[in-house]
């Protein structure tokens, strides 16, 4: 028998305040549990739902640092970023909050103090990398290195994130500074460690015994580093952006983020209401963390560890942590920009915000990392959203308007065929919810858009458009159960596509129905007069997603280049002075060119090398015309053995580099200089 519970208490990860949201997060995290907590919601539940930024690590200090500015002033600014464009996606917390507030430094710092109090953490002193030149210890994010698992050689301290790999510093393979890119040393200091290994047997007992029915990620993961041997974890580090260690001795040391973050939970249902015990204290609350992939450890082994180690809090009954979501083929990153910024949606997609939030449902990385791709996002918008979804509503409406003024017309005798169709609407409901219960959103979603599908066929089935000129009474019945389906559609698709949902209420001028009136036929009554209709979804055309996919290549490009311009050819073999004097190299004037017939990419050129005039052939048509070499001064390999090209005795060679994008250079005196000068 499934538990009872009296109330909700839902979380979903707190973002880090040193940058935007993009859709990897929403689709993860932030759209899941809106549609859970407003299903809830609608269901009379009590349930609150609890966010807000997390403020503090070493990524935010490391974004200030780069950008000359206070830490303060990074999260300021993201937070009230994202604390906006969640608002504008419709996101329903209850509360959003942060972690640099008032109530959470104190409710972290006496976490943390009675922990400490009652002998729960180990004390230790170790050798830690320190950074001479910054004169600061390398946690986590400040020390980068080469992978011992992959072999990339940008991991972090912490991860590696390109193979996934949770890393400590000691693992990375040539450490260096991510500060000042200095070689670190090795310096003495003291921390305090969760001793992990000591609640092996309560999380075995809790998770592995106790809630097999998690999902298989979530669980598995649990299992491998159960199966894996826990270590203490270090819960302070030496920094000076955090909650300072509310202990005698600890100058300049603060709470390890990941240790202050998931109290941030706690800290905003305080900030919430007065009444927050009875969320966390409370057997009868059932508590569900909305989290990512890479947050499991954190939310299913340490958190409840913590949890358990202070007593009197209840643990989380679910952790239903999605997968990633890829954008077009790769994966979505923060530093090169490859991502859809939920911000820049918003004012580029002014109107369709449960377009974003459809999409990212019906293609959510539930069970397998999944991909986000503009032509899946209009193809979605243009045949489910308009063509099923949309038409149906506005069939039903307009029909009402034209037929019989706005007044909902009166349900006359049923045909089997109406039965099937009214029992096919009230079958979903069941269906619905047991998919949303677990979890199960993509699915949930399908059973919701099922509801304006059936009326779909409905109508086209029924014709009333035809059965209008012979058989009104007829019309009546079938527009009034078309009217009911649309209100149901409203009900079923509000924890999905809330401003839809509340178009269709504002279209059939009727206010919100609750969940349980999902499947009913007497939604509204006759004679009822409806509001006017308006269209609830737009086509996307191809212009519009071709700039989203034009923005991408830019960025793609971009990237690409800066990368090649962190590429540097690897040095040659040593030579003599010798070997370098064999060479004989003049600043020449070039005097004329020309395009070799018949080739694409030779230039023949007329060089003064102040020893003569002389013809030489040269690769470079791709990259300059003829007219802008005229005149300029270069460098010329004069002593190169003649060779033949194209008919031509090409007498010497123009000295050119090769930049990072492989474009051609031409290598020039920085001052006018005699024809003839000798170069070494
Ligand atoms: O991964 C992240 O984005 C973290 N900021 C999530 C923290 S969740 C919670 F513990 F606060
Ligand atoms: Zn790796």
């Amino acid at each position: 028998m499934a538990k009872e519970f009296k109330r909700y208490l839902v979380t979903s990860a707190l973002p880090y305040a040193n940058g935007p949201v993009h859709i990897g997060h929403l689709a993860g995290v932030y759209i899941p549990s809106d549609i859970y907590t407003r299903y809830l919601r609608l269901k009379g539940c009590d349930v609150i739902s609890v966010c807000g930024s997390d403020e503090h690590g070493v990524p935010i200090t490391i974004k200030a640092r780069k950008e000359g500015v206070s830490p303060q002033q990074i999260v300021d600014r993201y937070h009230e970023l994202i604390k906006k464009s969640f608002e504008g996606l419709g996101m329903s917390f209850d509360i959003y909050s942060r972690t640099s507030s008032k109530t959470h430094a104190e409710t972290a710092s006496a976490f943390f103090r009675k922990l400490y109090d009652e002998g729960k953490f180990i004390e230790k002193t170790s050798m830690q990398y320190y950074d001479e030149e910054a004169q600061t210890f390398l946690a986590d994010r400040y020390i980068v290195g080469t992978c011992p698992k992959c072999g990339n050689d940008r991991a972090y301290g912490d991860q590696c994130e390109k193979c996934g790999s949770t890393l400590s510093p000691d693992e990375l393979i040539d450490p260096h500074s991510a500060v000042s890119g200095s070689v670190p040393v090795k310096r003495e200091t003291k921390h305090w460690y969760l001793p992990l290994d000591q609640y092996e047997g309560f999380l075995r007992e809790w998770i592995l015994e106790g809630h097999k029915e998690w999902k298989s990620n979530v669980y598995g993961q649990c299992k491998s580093w159960l199966d894996g041997g826990l270590q203490p974890r270090a819960v302070s580090r030496d920094l000076d952006w955090g909650i300072p260690v509310p202990v005698e001795g600890a100058e300049g040391k603060v709470l390890y983020v990941w240790f202050d973050a998931p109290i941030g939970y706690i800290s905003a249902t305080k900030d919430l209401t007065p009444d927050w015990e009875k969320y966390w204290k409370s057997e009868e609350t059932k508590m569900v963390h909305f989290i990512g992939k890479d947050n499991i450890v954190f939310h299913c082994i340490v958190f409840p560890s913590m949890l358990k180690a202070h007593g009197g809090y209840i643990l989380p009954e679910n952790v239903p942590a999605n997968e990633f979501l890829n954008l077009e083929g790769d994966k979505i990153s923060t530093s090169r920009n490859w991502a859809v910024w939920l911000h820049e949606y918003l004012e580029e997609f002014p109107g369709k915000e449960d377009v974003l939030r459809y999409v990212l449902c019906a293609n959510a990385p539930e069970t397998k990392d999944n991909d986000f791709t503009w032509k899946d996002f209009q193809a979605r918008n243009n045949n489910e959203l308009v063509a099923v979804l949309g038409n149906f509503v506005n069939r039903a409406l307009v029909l009402t308007k034209k037929y019989f003024d706005g007044r909902v017309p009166a349900c006359g005798e049923l045909t089997d065929y109406d039965r099937e169709t009214i029992a096919e609407v009230a079958a979903v409901k069941a269906s619905l919810e047991a998919n949303i219960e677990h979890y199960r959103f993509r699915e949930a979603l399908k059973d919701a858009m099922n509801i304006s599908r059936i009326g779909n066929k409905y109508l086209a089935d029924t014709e009333p458009w035809k059965v209008v000129k012979t058989d009104l009474e007829r019309v009546k019945t079938i527009l009034n159960i078309a009217l009911q389906i649309t209100a149901n559609t409203a009900i079923a698709i509000e924890p999905f596509m809330p401003f839809s949902a509340a178009k269709i209420l504002k279209m059939l001028a009727v206010d919100k129905f609750g969940w349980e009136r999902l499947g009913a036929m007497d939604l509204i009554p006759t004679g009822h007069e409806i509001g006017e209709p308006v269209l609830l979804f737009e086509k996307i055309e191809d212009d519009v997603i071709q700039r989203q996919l034009d923005k991408l290549a830019a960025t793609k490009a971009a990237n690409q280049a800066a990368e090649a311009a962190q590429h540097v050819e690897p040095q040659k073999d040593t030579i003599q002075f010798e070997d370098f004097q064999k060479m004989d190299i003049r600043v020449s004037t070039i005097l004329a060119a020309e395009k070799v017939a018949k080739t694409k990419k030779l230039l023949k050129l007329t060089v003064d090398t102040g020893i003569d005039k002389r013809e030489i052939v040269s690769g470079i048509a791709e990259y300059f015309t003829p007219e802008e070499l005229v005149g300029k001064q270069v460098l010329v390999l004069v002593n190169l053995a003649p060779r033949e090209l194209k008919g031509i005795l090409s007498k010497g060679m123009i000295l050119m580099a090769e930049d990072a994008s492989g474009k051609l250079r031409l290598l020039q005196p920085g001052d006018a200089t005699n024809n003839g000068a000798v170069v070494g």
